[in-house]
């Protein structure tokens, strides 16, 4: 029906390794077959991508408009400084997911503000790895 594309931001590739008591001990290759399962059971395929830079999560969204119906973002740190990402995905015309493993609100101060949040249709966030299945179905379920 329609492609997904899943962004992992940096250090995230460090899951199941990276401060497990914060983000749990599921790898990244876990979460995105979690997401991929879930894309498929509502008829989508899921492009995953990976970039501990910037820029390539920010050419990734340009590839993405017009191509694919939904983007589920998990932005890292640059969630919280990024603007140059969220010019992206306010550029992108389709439904998008901000994701995180943990509760960014609950946590340090500099972890409150998002300054992608007002680009996104939604945020699914402190859920560990299930997010990564409920951020798909939520985007799906935007989809209609
Ligand atoms: C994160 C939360 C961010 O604050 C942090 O910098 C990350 C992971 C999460 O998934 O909980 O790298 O996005």
């Amino acid at each position: 029906m329609g492609t997904i594309l899943l962004l992992s931001g940096p250090n995230l590739n460090l899951l199941g390794d990276r401060q497990p008591e914060v983000y749990g001990h599921a790898t990244l290759d876990a979460c995105v077959a979690a997401a991929r399962a879930a894309a498929e059971a509502a008829g989508h395929d899921l492009e995953h991508v990976r970039s501990n830079h910037e820029g390539e999560l920010v050419d990734a969204l340009h590839a993405a408009r017009g191509r694919c119906v939904a983007v589920v973002v998990n932005p890292g740190a640059l969630t919280h400084y990024s603007y140059s990402l969220a010019d992206a995905l306010a550029a992108f015309d389709g439904v998008s997911v901000e994701l995180h493993l943990s509760n960014p609100s609950a946590r340090e101060e500099w972890r409150r503000l998002s300054v992608v949040a007002p680009y996104v249709t939604g945020t699914v966030a402190g859920f560990g790895s299930e997010g990564y299945r409920l951020a798909v179905e939520a985007a799906v379920s935007c989809l209609g």
